[in-house]
């Protein structure tokens, strides 16, 4: 077991599950840049992937499950899969008696071992960032059709030098050893071509906390936060396909924050 599954395993579980409940709660609208994202949130991202019905559905990261019976309503064909044993035996027991479908799998989103082609639709919400993101593009282009499509949200490398809260956020997840990484985002946008996709539906959260309240922009900002995107497979990439460099674990807003 290499470190990132033992991180996903041991603590964040509990954790996680508490921060969620708190969010869908919002005990206070206050608050909100220290939550995470609410079961509405992902209600509304899963909306935008328009699955028909029973088209084959991989989740990627699904955690403790929250996202099974939401992606359940449109389609039985769903596959779960985390990293982590301990997530996915929780989605397991909870999810099965409602979903009973479901097929479960502990697996790396950058490596599922699903055959090519496999899927219509892939879920990857609120995981990107914990992703070596080269890598699992690469795998999500592998295992989706031709015409199939991929949601994703992330966090920019290029977010407001006054987000203090998302400044704070980063340092402490650093702290904590949180698997935490920045997307460069225009440079995703240029490289889309490359990695076999295009682009169908963005969204840009400008503040932390602004996808919580679901404020966001479609024009792209110089700057902001978060995004999610939907993204179509055009066609299949040869791979590898070189370096792109198009993630990294300290943001370019933390770095002029701290220059010199
Ligand atoms: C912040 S949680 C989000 C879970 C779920 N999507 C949700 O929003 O409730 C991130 C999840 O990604 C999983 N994860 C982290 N790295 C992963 C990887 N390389 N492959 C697959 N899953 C991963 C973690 O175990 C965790 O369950």
């Amino acid at each position: 077991m290499d470190n990132r599954e033992n991180y996903w395993n041991n603590g964040y579980f509990e954790y996680f599950k508490d921060l969620i409940s708190r969010t869908n709660e919002q005990e206070s609208s206050a608050e909100s840049a220290r939550l995470a994202t609410s079961d509405q949130n992902y209600r509304n991202a899963i909306e935008l992937l328009g699955i028909i019905k029973d088209q084959p559905v991989l989740e990627m990261g699904s955690g403790f499950g929250r996202g099974i019976p939401l992606i359940y309503a449109y389609s039985k064909y769903v596959f779960s899969t985390d990293i982590s044993e301990v997530m996915i035996d929780f989605a397991k027991k909870t999810y099965l008696p409602l979903c009973p479908e479901v097929q479960f799998k502990v697996c790396q989103a950058e490596n599922t071992e699903f055959d090519s082609h496999f899927f219509q639709h892939i879920v990857c919400f609120a995981v990107f960032d914990a992703l070596y993101q080269q890598k699992a593009l690469e795998e999500m282009n592998r295992v989706l059709k031709v015409g199939g499509t991929l949601l994703v949200t992330g966090k920019n490398t290029f977010y407001l030098n006054a987000d203090a809260e998302a400044f704070d956020a980063e340092v402490g997840a650093r702290k904590k050893g949180h698997p935490n990484c920045f997307t460069n985002v225009p440079k995703l946008l240029s490289y889309l071509d490359a990695l076999g996709f295009s682009l169908v539906s963005h969204r840009y959260y400008v503040k932390r906390g602004d996808f919580l309240k679901e404020k966001f922009q479609i024009e792209i900002p110089e700057k902001f936060y978060e995004y999610m995107l939907v993204l179509k497979k055009e066609k299949d990439i040869v791979i590898p396909i070189g370096e792109l460099s198009l993630s990294e674990p300290f943001s370019e807003t933390y770095k002029d924050i701290t220059k010199g």
